[in-house]
């Protein structure tokens, strides 16, 4: 059985993933044919994937997730604007995704993670660094077009409005882990000491 902090945890990484999908979704949706529509389009149906293992490790764990009204994305998109064009939106993807590597990173520190959580986390870290990889790739491709002077720039635009948003949002999240973490160390020393 999960604890409060642990179902709000993983309740938290379910909805990220279910805006994450709904995000790139509608992109997806919304392109030209060629290496982009192709790539974005599986990133999407990873996203989609991603929020059915947390469900389900969540389910697996004796819980049911808890309905967490504002996702990350949804917050970091009123901060930052909409994408005004190809090249912004992957800018903005990327930025996604380093945070959602940052916050999986964070939680694969917890010492004595159950099993389930475990396979789920690493299931999906595999996925990450494909999704980093194609968006790299394709930004570099664009600077041809765009310069990269300018993507540079962009992405240090959508970086500090990240910043923004993660002092306000997620940091509920990183706050959660600490505690945990702390909980954890403490119940190993307890056994040790014994
Ligand atoms: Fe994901
Ligand atoms: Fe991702």
């Amino acid at each position: 059985m999960l604890d409060e902090n642990e179902l709000w945890i993983l309740s938290f990484y379910r909805t990220s993933e279910i805006s994450g999908a709904l995000f790139f979704g509608r992109l997806a949706k919304s392109m030209k044919p060629g290496p982009i529509q192709r790539d974005m389009t599986k990133h999407f149906t990873d996203e989609a994937v991603h929020a059915w293992y947390w469900t389900a490790c969540i389910e697996k764990l004796g819980s049911k997730p808890i309905k967490l009204s504002a996702a990350y994305q949804d917050q970091y998109l009123s901060a930052a604007g909409m994408p005004a064009n190809l090249m912004e939106v992957l800018a903005i993807t990327q930025v996604f995704e380093r945070r959602a590597i940052h916050q999986y990173m964070l939680h694969s520190q917890i010492p004595n993670i159950q099993p389930e959580t475990e396979e789920a986390l690493g299931k999906i870290v595999e996925d990450e660094k494909w999704h980093i990889q194609w968006i790299r790739d394709a930004l570099r491709s664009m600077e041809g077009d765009y310069g990269k002077d300018l993507i540079d720039a962009t992405l240090k635009r959508f970086h500090e409005a990240d910043q923004e948003v993660y002092r306000t949002m997620s940091q509920e999240h990183e706050e959660r882990i600490k505690h945990l973490i702390k909980q954890k160390t403490g119940r190993m020393e307890n056994v040790r000491s014994r």
